[in-house]
């Protein structure tokens, strides 16, 4: 019996699919749009977390996700940047698993386009606690009252690029497993088939 999710053989095809995936993976409720992320903390043992997949750019091959300035893995990215990705789909039966370099984003304008497409709750999660908003607050969203601190973002708000450097693409929907290594030296990807 042939398998019809196969992916093809060859690795650049792959690539393809794997980038639409990620750029997918921005919709809310689409695979990969939760994916686990880890870090290296002090002592050298790894942290890892869920995020939300915010935006892909496949020509520079770099993702984002927002998070809490004050959190824990943004300590932990200032000692060490060295970060990993990985997501799986139950219904392709596939995992990509991503590595690469993160960095904090200080261009305003890309803070503030980000900022702006998060959802009324995600905001209202980066405001202080007695700023006196509800979730439902119609004037959040008409433009009135609080919207002056919503169109700028607040400090803690922290938006994380990660610059990749490898990804993978393991497809497991049938007996014999398929893995696809890329890599990224010099501006350009390459990459290689192998199974199991
Ligand atoms: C479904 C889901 C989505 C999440 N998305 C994010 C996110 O986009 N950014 C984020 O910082 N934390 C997100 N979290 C919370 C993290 O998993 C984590 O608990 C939190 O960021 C603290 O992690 P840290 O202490 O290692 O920094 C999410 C959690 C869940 C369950």
């Amino acid at each position: 019996m042939t398998n019809d999710k196969r992916l093809p053989d060859d690795p650049e095809q792959v690539l393809l699919h794997i980038w639409s995936a990620l750029e997918g993976g921005t919709k809310s409720h689409a695979p990969f749009n939760l994916l686990q992320f880890a870090t290296v903390a002090y002592n050298g043992k790894p942290s890892v977390r869920t995020i939300v997949l915010r935006q892909f750019t496949r020509r520079l091959g770099e993702l984002f996700f927002v998070t809490d300035a004050g959190s824990a893995k943004m300590s932990q990215l200032r000692s060490n940047n060295h970060v990993s990705l990985v997501g799986y789909d139950p219904a392709t039966w596939t995992q990509i698993r991503l590595s690469g370099l993160a960095s904090v984003s200080q261009d305003e304008d890309e803070r503030l386009a980000q900022w702006n497409m998060l959802s009324t709750r995600t905001r209202r999660s980066f405001l202080p606690r007695d700023a006196g908003f509800r979730v439902d607050d119609q004037a959040c969203e008409e433009g009135a009252g609080p919207q002056i601190q919503l169109s700028v973002p607040p400090a803690a708000f922290a938006l994380v690029k990660v610059t990749l450097v490898t990804v993978e693409l393991l497809d497991v929907s049938d007996e014999e497993h398929v893995q696809y290594n890329f890599n990224r030296a010099d501006g350009t990807w390459s990459g290689n088939r192998s199974r199991d």
